[in-house]
């Protein structure tokens, strides 16, 4: 191999690498996937001020202190699959009554996993991993990347590397 030709080969190699880096998560596809995912729960009544919450329950870390969980189908993009909607509720007086009455006031977050079209992520059932804050915005892990896509595949810690740990080899830990 030339020299040259070797160089450019190494450069391409280290692009692809960041690429899919890049394309596990918090990339702008999956970001802007995210907010389609969040306007399609909100017209599904799973979100926003006039959504149907199930009932609140004590929570485990790393959700929080009182969640509800709610499990339901939508489209985004064409594509129609499984979602799962957890949210986590905290804050000062928090608890489950509370949150029955009033859940917007103790809203902290919103952990999404929807089954996405195959061959998304094949080794991890397709699932699309989001973390909102109350009002639909993407929350950041420590490194300011925010939490949308492929969360974080291929890491020791995340959603995934958590959730792969769940019973029943599904990823879900509440079924
Ligand atoms: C350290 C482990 C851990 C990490 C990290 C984690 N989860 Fe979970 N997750 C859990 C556990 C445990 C439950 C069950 C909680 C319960 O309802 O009591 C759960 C439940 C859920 C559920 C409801 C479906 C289910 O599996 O029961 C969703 C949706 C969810 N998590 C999304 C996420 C997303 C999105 C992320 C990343 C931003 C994430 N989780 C990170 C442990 C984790």
């Amino acid at each position: 191999m030339k020299k040259t030709t070797l160089i450019a080969a190494i450069g391409l190699s280290i692009s692809m690498s960041a690429a899919a880096g890049e394309m596990a998560f918090s990339g702008p596809d999956s970001v802007s996937y995210a907010k389609d995912l969040w306007s399609a729960l909100g017209a599904a009544k799973l979100v926003g001020s006039s959504a149907d919450n199930s009932a609140p329950y004590k929570g485990v870390h790393p959700h929080g202190a009182v969640l509800t969980n709610a499990t339901s189908s939508v489209t985004v993009s064409g594509h129609t699959g499984t979602v799962i909607v957890k949210k986590n509720f905290g804050g000062e007086g928090v608890s489950t009554d509370a949150v029955a009455k009033e859940p917007a006031k103790y809203l902290k977050a919103v952990t999404v996993m929807f089954q996405r079209e195959d061959g998304y992520d094949a080794d991890n059932q397709n699932w699309f991993w989001a973390k909102y804050k109350a009002d639909g915005s993407l929350q950041v892990n420590e490194k300011n990347m925010m939490l949308a896509g492929r969360v974080a595949k291929g890491k020791s810690k995340g959603c995934i590397a958590c959730h792969t740990a769940a019973p029943g080899g599904d990823m879900i830990f509440t079924n």
